[in-house]
């Protein structure tokens, strides 16, 4: 139909992305059998990425992590994961990844982002993407992990890596006592964004603005059970980057196509959100496919997803010449 050509077509922007969840499954295979290192049992491939709770996600995702080991491997994932943006037609994408899984396999974070910044400078080359990464603070090893992690990336002073995030297990780990460690980030001129409200409360949404210091939350589905806190991120103009397919298997809202579900509330309430992917192969889907599941079961009209590209835009960590370039 048109509106699936309108989809497909229209250029996109990615700001909630994981480069090791952008694995794919045949390249977790072959990575795995190169370096030597086990996966978890599976029939066929694909079978590796089934899971119903965010635990079990995580612990796969961790899993396949391990299997990319030296820079080229790092270069290899990277370059693929912007190869399938560009198959979704997005023009700009701000990735995340997570250096702390990697280190207790002894690789540094030089050897990562050596490789990365290959792989972006080759998928630019060929397919004129453009994109920026964002380390992700695992809050499931603790801020003083952390701090050490942000020191590597001040150390490194790429001006590709743009900003951090916050991932992995939200309970019991809340935001607070990363508080100290955001600020530090932001001084140096670090952006900021942090998960919260996927399998976490509100509290943690509000807790991430007030105490990490976040305009941007990634996912915050939870956000509607608290009416004040709603009407107060629609009064600040968060940014929410939500991700269709991950939401019905991690948070509660299952059924797309319910009338309650979180991200279709979150957009009749007004707030600000836009559509991203997450960790596409491991959820079977793409950034077309989530454009896909707003303007369907979701109920996002044209407009809606127009909004959605130009809220995109405004949320991004571009600067404010190309913003307005773009809008
Ligand atoms: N890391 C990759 N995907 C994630 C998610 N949906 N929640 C928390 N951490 C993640
Ligand atoms: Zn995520």
């Amino acid at each position: 139909t048109s509106m699936s050509e309108f989809l497909a077509r229209v250029p996109k922007i990615e700001l909630h992305l994981h480069l090791e969840g952008s694995i794919r499954p045949e390249t977790a295979l072959a990575l795995s059998v190169k370096n030597g290192v086990k996966l978890p049992p599976f029939q066929e491939v694909k079978d590796l990425y089934r899971y119903e709770t965010l635990e079990e996600f995580l612990a796969i995702y961790t899993a396949v992590s391990d299997s990319v080991v030296s820079a080229d491997d790092y270069r290899r994932i990277t370059y693929e994961m912007l190869q399938s943006c560009a198959g979704s037609n997005a023009r700009y994408v701000e990735f995340f990844f997570s250096p702390q899984v990697h280190f207790p396999n002894g690789i540094s974070f030089d050897t990562q982002m050596d490789g990365i910044t290959a792989g972006m400078a080759d998928a630019e080359r060929d397919f004129g993407i453009v994109s920026r990464a964002a380390p992700g603070v695992n809050r499931e090893l603790g801020p003083a992990a952390g701090e050490e992690l942000l020191d590597m990336i001040l150390v490194r002073g790429d001006q590709k890596l743009i900003g951090i995030g916050l991932d992995f297990n939200e309970a019991p780990f809340p935001p607070e006592p990363y508080g100290p460690l955001f600020a530090r980030a932001r001084e140096a001129g670090l952006n900021v964004t942090a998960h919260a409200g996927e399998t976490g409360p509100a509290d943690f949404v509000r807790s991430s603005i007030d105490s990490l210091g976040v305009r941007r939350i990634d996912h915050g589905y939870h956000v509607v059970d608290d009416e004040d806190l709603m009407k107060r991120c629609r009064d600040e103009g968060i940014l929410f980057t939500v991700c269709p397919s991950t939401s019905a298997v991690t948070s509660p809202w299952h059924d797309l196509s319910a009338p309650d579900h979180a991200i279709r509330r979150m957009k009749d309430f007004d707030l600000k959100v836009m559509i991203n992917s997450d960790d596409p192969p491991m959820f079977f889907t793409d950034l077309g496919g989530e454009y896909e599941k707003a303007a369907g079961p979701l109920g996002f009209s044209p407009a809606d997803i127009r909004t959605s590209i130009l809220t995109a835009i405004e949320g991004s960590w571009l600067d404010e010449e190309t913003k307005k370039d773009w809008t």
